[in-house]
């Protein structure tokens, strides 16, 4: 992956994690005391829009803000990213993916399943209930975020097509399209940009079909209307702005894989023991801190996830 020297954000663009979080405690306490509820359906939803926030988001208890952890700032998510179709600078997406058209939007979700679907984006926000859960995101270039994501679980959707037995893989799909994406006229990797799970890590309970961010819907630079989020793997396996995903039988060549197949492995766990080949990947910087803290196997979620690798050789399967 390029790297760059990081292009720190002004403080002046960093307002929001107070009003984010005022936002919260208040629809929260209002929705305790029943005040939500207890209202005509239309001020319940003059609220959440006056709010800015998707309707209709529990967060989920069971992925509340990490112990010892601190937000980061929406601004933050939204001014330092990785979206190459919009080109390489980390402020390029922000400037650049305005353009992107998010709606009509379909997702194709086909292969080895028995009930393959193009699904309508709207229908998808509909396919289960949306949660938002907090994770820890760390990028394969050793910077990392706290981000409450809005979505739920790939499992909903993979059930919804009854994938055959044979399907043993699932490939994500973005999009690229060159009328709306500049970046592609370079050919930094073989476009489209694809990502891939083996069954059991796309099926396990963490692995979230993203569709908001903060409490509102992803911005088109973070991977609008739709992309993967793997708390536990580096964040380029979460492919941004999908448009089809694939069940198949055998392990997919993923855009990374196949731009430097010794420095990008199918796996990507976050792993403070192996390196990148240019790169240490034992210390990462958090968006917001000054200095360097440890990195954490499987990025903190070795209970949960752990056991899908028992008996792999971590540093062979990176
Ligand atoms: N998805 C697409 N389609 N194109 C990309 O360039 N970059 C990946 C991932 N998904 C990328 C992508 C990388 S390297 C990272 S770290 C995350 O998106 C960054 O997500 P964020 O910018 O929303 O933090």
């Amino acid at each position: 992956m390029l790297i760059r020297r990081s292009t720190d954000i002004l403080p002046s663009e960093i307002t929001t994690e107070s009003q984010y979080n005022s936002r919260r405690d208040w629809l929260k306490a209002a929705g305790a005391m029943g005040l939500i509820a207890g209202l005509p359906a239309l001020s319940a939803r003059d609220a959440q829009a006056q709010a800015g926030k998707l309707a209709g988001v529990k967060p989920n208890a069971a992925y509340g803000l990490p112990d010892g952890e601190k937000l980061n700032k929406f601004d933050e998510l939204k001014n330092y990213c990785n979206f190459y179709e919009f080109g390489t600078d980390k402020t390029d997406p922000p400037a650049n993916a305005k353009s992107l058209k998010t709606r009509p939007w379909t997702v194709a979700v086909e292969g080895e399943v028995l009930k393959p679907k193009v699904f309508d984006i709207d229908e998808l926000f509909k396919l289960a209930p949306l949660e938002e859960r907090i994770y820890r995101f760390r990028c394969v270039e050793a910077w990392s975020m706290v981000v409450p994501w809005v979505g739920f679980p790939l499992s909903a959707l993979i059930n919804a097509v009854q994938p055959k037995g044979n399907a043993k893989f699932v490939e994500f799909v973005t999009l690229a399209d060159k009328a709306q994406m500049p970046g592609l006229r370079a050919g930094v990797l073989d476009w489209p940009y694809t990502e891939g799970l083996r069954m059991d890590e796309a099926m396990h309970p963490l692995t979230l079909l993203t569709l908001g961010a903060f409490g509102e819907a992803l911005p088109n630079q973070n991977g609008a209307p739709i992309r993967m989020t793997i708390p536990w793997k580096y964040g380029f396996k979460g492919g941004k702005s999908i448009v089809k995903i694939r069940f198949v039988e055998k392990e997919p060549r993923t855009a990374w894989v196949k731009a430097g197949p010794s420095e990008y492995g199918f796996y990507s766990n976050v792993n403070p023991t192996v390196d990148h080949a240019r790169w240490t990947q034992a210390t990462e910087r958090r968006l917001g801190e000054f200095g360097k803290r440890k990195s954490l196997m499987f990025n903190g979620y070795t209970d949960q996830v752990a056991s899908m690798y028992t008996g792999m050789d971590l540093k062979k399967f990176f």
